[in-house]
């Protein structure tokens, strides 16, 4: 059996597993209804984020809600690393792109809980997506090391978290656990339904 990388913090390492609940599929055509672009519109929230020729992460991609217009956003030199613990989520996802022209730049990797995959990706991605993921972590320090680990410098990290379903405090105890990363908060976009953290890889 291939053992897990272990991240560099100890912290994250001897983090114990928590049970976590995690999005079932049918939720995951729910996600895609056309009425969450009312309060959550990928182009307002991701634009101002990513640049043409990047490499972003969709880590909790489920069906690709934030990664098709992440795939418009890179352009043709662009990739989109899209990440979900289950392999159905992330076939629908390929269909979908498939079919709006999206595939080349689109790329999908099934994670386990105890490891997101992107050891690959070390210091490359110039944005790492979270969305509505943290929560359903089950070591969400490791989770939030891996993506650390793979933001180049300047990089940003962007979580958001359902307020109906995360409250303050919980939300308040992942921006701790950003802040023990090493990663740098700056303003996050105001979203009238999430809770939103960025955070940045300072160089240096
Ligand atoms: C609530 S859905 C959100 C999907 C998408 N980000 C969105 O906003 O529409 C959460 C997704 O994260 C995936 N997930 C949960 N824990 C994960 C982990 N540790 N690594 C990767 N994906 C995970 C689930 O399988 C599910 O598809």
């Amino acid at each position: 059996m291939t053992r897990a990388p272990e991240p560099a913090d100890p912290a994250a390492a001897e983090e114990p597993a928590r049970q976590r609940h995690v999005c079932p599929v049918w939720i995951g055509y729910l996600l895609l209804s056309p009425l969450r672009r009312l309060a959550e519109s990928p182009e307002r929230i991701l634009a101002p984020l990513v640049s043409p020729g990047t490499t972003v992460v969709d880590l909790g991609a489920a069906m690709g809600y934030f990664s098709l217009p992440l795939a418009r956003m890179v352009g043709d030199g662009g990739r989109v690393v899209c990440v979900d613990l289950q392999e159905k989520m992330l076939a629908v996802l390929r269909r979908r792109a498939a079919r709006r022209g999206l595939a080349g730049r689109i790329e999908t990797r099934l994670a386990t809980q105890e490891e997101p995959g992107l050891t690959d990706l070390e210091g490359q991605a110039a944005l790492v997506l979270a969305a509505h993921v943290v929560h359903e972590a089950s070591r969400p320090q490791r989770f939030l090391a891996a993506c650390r680990d793979a933001l180049r410098p300047g990089g940003r990290l962007l979580i958001l978290e359902p307020m109906g379903h995360v409250s303050l405090a919980e939300f308040e105890r992942t921006r701790g656990l950003v802040a023990a990363t090493g990663l740098v908060e700056r303003p996050a976009p105001a979203l009238r339904r999430s809770h939103a953290l960025l955070a940045e890889k300072v160089a240096g």
